[in-house]
């Protein structure tokens, strides 16, 4: 470790025993430097096998929609499955699948590829073609991963949705993207219990009064729990009646290098979520690229474990593409970190020698919390690499994180990326980057970012804030929200103009051109590194009839990194019945739930405060940085704005209820 004396930041060196078979290189830099779009044909070229070669790299004429190895053909699903069973690796564990229950599960190549035409096969007989979208709304089970890879074989472009949310949010992604089958299971396991998941597809797809009936004309459902559920004749298939039988073989055709792979949902600054979507071709290079550059993934020898939902995009590019690309051996685990007891992820980490784990900043500081005698416990010696997602990691967590799990030794990636982005931009190489806990320090090779300022210059002093911003097309980049052509324009291409990816982040330099990001600069809120909109959680709050207006704000939380914190204005008689009856408390409670039902549990807020008045400006525009001044208990900054300056007064003074 060396200290450096002007900033008090230490730094690690790389290892000279890991960089020597590290995958990532110093040369890396230098070649994607000197002519990206090569470096990138390279990649593609070397990671992935194409039925056709593409002719061009880049295509950026119609910019900002870009298309990347023009003209290339190549099956997703082959080249995670088929191609490693084809080069002899039939008997390679793909997945060791570990269940919330202790059941547990081993997958080779030679399986998953056996596994994943059945369910093409299946998917084909109920009428799904190449185009046809697919919802996934499941747990972490091998058959989630069998269904997004079967409709990579089949071209159908697959929607996960997380399994947190509730039905309304499932009905409008479902909508959105015009689903035509949806794949859930009875239920799923929750810290040892099941609870109920085609209940709430269910009532996601039942008919609503002045609505048209959902697009969806089948549901399949996997028996995991072994949950009492409804039935829909004819449009509800159980797994095992309609994959169980089908035929293990199925010829994946080659798709189109900008075929659409997938959506997948995130929140934006509007209530309405957007639906990112990611074609063939780049994404896959970029997530093969940097599964074996970031996390320095060596099939042959590591076991590889990112514990990430797949839900997510992480779960999407690290869980299933990347690693599978590669033809990496993975622990996939169902369940939540206590369940039987606070000690389940270093039990599974010394149980299947874990040589890389991925994970997410939030879980590390709750581990800091339940205490150090816990991971004590188990022969950790496997692990190698060490990766963190989904939020900075702060340097106290990031020093805890190396020696209690990474034995003192192991390298830590903190990887900054994004549902758009669709593969990671900014993060250390091991092997290769003299680290700095906190900061995810550069652009890794074929990436360029800068920070801006206000004008859209760009910003170099250490210290100094500004906006990150990406310079160059990159191939895992969104290539669209779906059917929303102008919003993707407006929201990532117009802030400072259409020759800069505006990320939303804010960023600075510091004295060593590394770079630290400082958290969203828009009104969106980081929960244990998952993104939920201001406007989401407030439309969903106003949608209560006690409720007159709402203002959200996320506030710093220790452990979740922010949490959502809700000022309420109730109507007049709401608010003379909670008087009258003194039940504020209830109230809360009652609000709490509400955004629970209509979103999904992550969304419920960790306060709500009921205030007679929000802060405004003069246009009317909530100033929410006030708000977060009162949730996060600081001096309340410059009010000058305000249209009504007293406001803040009657706010602190005016709060009733806290839960
Ligand atoms: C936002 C993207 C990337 C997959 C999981 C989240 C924040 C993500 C980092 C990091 C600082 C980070 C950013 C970004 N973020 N990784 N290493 N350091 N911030 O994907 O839900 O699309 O959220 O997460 O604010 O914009 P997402």
């Amino acid at each position: 470790m060396v200290t450096d004396e002007s900033t008090a930041q230490e730094t690690y060196a790389p290892d000279p025993q890991f960089a020597e078979q590290a995958n990532g290189t110093a040369q890396m830099y230098a070649a994607a430097e000197a002519d990206p779009e090569e470096f990138w044909a390279q990649q593609a070229r070397d990671r992935i096998t194409w039925s056709t070669d593409f002719d061009q790299t880049l295509d950026w004429s119609n910019a900002p929609f870009a298309k990347w190895f023009v003209g290339g053909e190549l099956n997703v699903a082959h080249n995670c499955v088929d191609r490693h069973v084809e080069a002899g690796n039939g008997d390679r564990v793909a997945i060791h699948f570990e269940g919330d229950q202790g059941d547990t599960r081993t997958i080779t190549y030679a399986d998953l590829q056996k596994e994943v035409s059945k369910t093409a096969n299946a998917l084909a007989s109920l009428g799904v073609a190449k185009g046809d979208r697919v919802a996934i709304y499941m747990p972490m089970i091998p058959e989630t991963i069998f269904t997004m890879l079967a409709c990579a074989r089949l071209g159908a472009p697959h929607s996960v949705i997380f399994g947190g949310f509730a039905a309304d949010a499932l009905r409008t992604r479902i909508i959105d993207a015009d689903a035509k089958v949806v794949v859930t299971t009875d239920g799923q396991w929750r810290r040892g219990k099941p609870a109920p998941l085609k209940a709430t597809v269910d009532a996601a797809l039942a008919p609503k009064d002045g609505e048209p009936d959902t697009p969806v004309e089948t549901v399949l459902v996997v028996n995991r729990t072994g949950t009492d559920v409804e039935w829909v004749e004819g449009r509800d298939q159980w797994w095992s009646d309609v994959v169980d039988s089908q035929s293990e073989e199925h010829t994946a055709e080659p798709m189109d290098s900008e075929h659409p792979l997938f959506i997948l949902y995130t929140s934006g600054t509007t209530g309405k979520p957007k639906g990112i979507f990611h074609t063939s071709g780049g994404y896959l290079t970029q997530c093969a690229y940097t599964n074996a550059v970031v996390h320095d993934v060596h099939p042959d020898t590591d076991v590889y474990w990112c514990t990430a939902d797949v839900g997510w995009v992480t779960g999407h590019s690290y869980m299933v593409y990347g690693p599978l690309a590669n033809g990496a051996t993975q622990v996939v685990y169902e369940g939540t970190p206590d369940t039987p007891h606070q000690g389940r992820w270093w039990e599974i980490v010394q149980k299947y020698g874990v040589t890389i784990l991925y994970t997410a900043p939030t879980a590390i500081r709750t581990f800091m919390k339940w205490g150090d005698d816990i991971p004590a416990k188990y022969d950790l010696s496997s692990i190698r690499v060490l990766g963190s997602v989904g939020e900075p990691i702060n340097p106290e967590a990031w020093r805890w994180y190396r020696e209690h799990i990474g034995g003192g030794t192991a390298p830590i990636v903190d990887t900054w990326w994004q549902t758009e982005t669709g593969a990671i931009m900014i993060s250390p190489l091991p092997g290769v980057t003299e680290l700095e806990p906190g900061s995810a320090q550069k652009p890794i090779p074929g990436i360029s970012a800068e920070i801006l300022d206000d004008e859209g210059q760009p910003l170099t002093d250490p210290e100094a804030v500004g906006y990150l911003v990406l310079t160059k097309p990159w191939p895992a980049m969104l290539r669209g929200i779906w059917g929303d052509e102008e919003r993707y324009k407006e929201t990532y291409w117009s802030r400072f103009g259409d020759k800069y990816y505006f990320a939303g982040d804010g960023a600075k330099y510091d004295d060593k051109g590394n770079i630290w990001l400082l958290g969203r600069v828009d009104d969106v809120m980081n929960v244990s590194g998952h993104r939920l909109s201001t406007a989401e959680i407030e439309s969903a709050l106003v949608s209560h009839p006690k409720v007159a207006e709402a203002a959200v704000v996320g506030a710093a939380d220790e452990t979740t990194g922010q949490a959502v914190c809700a000022f309420v204005i109730l109507r007049e008689d709401a608010k003379k019945e909670a008087d009258e009856k003194g039940e504020g408390d209830d109230l809360v409670q009652e609000l709490r739930n509400h955004v629970g039902q209509e979103i999904g549990p992550i969304a419920k807020p960790r306060q709500v405060m009921i205030v007679p008045e929000l802060p405004k400006t003069r246009s009317g525009k909530i100033m929410r940085r006030l708000l977060k001044d009162v949730a996060e208990n600081r001096e309340v900054g410059d009010v000058t704005t305000l249209a009504d300056d007293s406001v803040m007064n009657l706010i602190k003074d005016g709060m009733t209820a806290d839960s």
